[in-house]
């Protein structure tokens, strides 16, 4: 039996990529950082009948001390062999720079960013040793192109890209695939958990309310379900040779496709139009 580590399970893409891979045979390690969350997922796993496929962990991606305990638990009852990691925990934080808390750029880059490199790093021993293991990176379609009031979730998207086309040169070597999964807009729970910044008296105000307004509709509209990111998870983790990047529902795979076609200042003028932004 196949098994994998899946950080950010309690709701979303992570709960649903948990409920899929155990459907499919994988012993699956779930982890989340709130463990008082996972009634949601034992409910899912329970109607699905794949409970007894699943174990539940704490981990909280932005702590050394809580990636090293749960990897040592889990690799301890694995008997220190674990085929692969889903790298899915992530959180935004949404307005302009000026408004935007020094704290809140940092937990979005310490959670989306740095989380996975922490974490890899405490899984790589393990890969090297077996000689193989499969790095699944949960980024965005906001790797491809920059978003209004949506900077440092974009920065830390396109950061950890960069970081794993880099490092997926050092891996190879040892039999470790680095594969990144990047999904178009999907219902989850980061639509209304990201926190907004407009404060009274911004000079952005009225312009960030206006992104907000033509984002939601867009999300309301656009968004699909989570579970169709799982399933190409699935198939990533599953493929002989994966491919290095899986672009995710029609928005990713056009965005992708676009990129590096189409000037930027072309792409700033097709937004400006899509969201209905005014302000020049
Ligand atoms: N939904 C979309 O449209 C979309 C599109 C492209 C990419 N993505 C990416 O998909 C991934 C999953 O997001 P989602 O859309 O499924 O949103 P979600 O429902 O909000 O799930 C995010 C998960 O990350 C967890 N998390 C946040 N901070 C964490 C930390 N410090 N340590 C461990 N877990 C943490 C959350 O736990 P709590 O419940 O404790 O907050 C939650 O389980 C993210 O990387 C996101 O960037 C989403």
């Amino acid at each position: 039996m196949r098994s994998v580590l899946i950080t950010g399970t309690s709701s979303g893409i992570g709960l649903a990529t948990a409920v899929v891979l155990a459907s499919r045979g994988w012993r699956v390690f779930a982890t989340m950082r709130n463990l008082k969350k996972r009634g949601l997922l034992d409910e899912s796993l329970r109607t699905a009948g794949v409970q007894d496929k699943v174990c539940v962990e704490g981990l909280d991606v932005t702590s050394q001390a809580s990636i090293q305990a749960a990897a040592d638990s889990i690799l301890a009852r694995t008997g220190n062999a674990l085929d692969a990691v889903v790298h899915n925990a992530g959180v935004a934080a949404a307005g302009a720079l000026e408004d935007i808390p020094d704290s809140e750029l940092r937990r979005v880059m310490e959670t989306n960013f740095f989380g996975v490199l922490g974490l890899t790093r405490a899984l790589l021993p393990t890969f090297r040793a077996q000689r193989h293991g499969r790095i699944v990176i949960v980024s965005s379609e906001a790797a491809f192109y920059g978003q209004p009031t949506n900077a440092i979730y974009c920065a830390t998207k396109w950061a950890i890209e960069g970081w794993a086309e880099s490092t997926a040169y050092e891996l190879e070597p040892f039999g470790i695939d680095v594969v990144l999964v990047e999904p178009g807009p999907y219902r989850t729970e980061i639509w209304a958990s990201t926190p907004r910044f407009q404060p009274a008296g911004s000079p952005y105000r009225s312009w960030v309310q206006q992104v907000f307004a033509a984002a939601d509709a867009h999300a309301t509209t656009m968004s699909r379900d989570p579970k169709e990111v799982a399933l190409v998870i699935a198939r990533a983790l599953e493929a002989r040779q994966p491919r290095f990047r899986y672009p995710v529902g029609i928005f990713a795979r056009l965005n992708h496709f676009f990129r590096g076609k189409v000037p930027t200042t072309w792409l700033r003028k097709a937004m400006k139009l899509y969201l209905s932004m005014s302000r020049s």
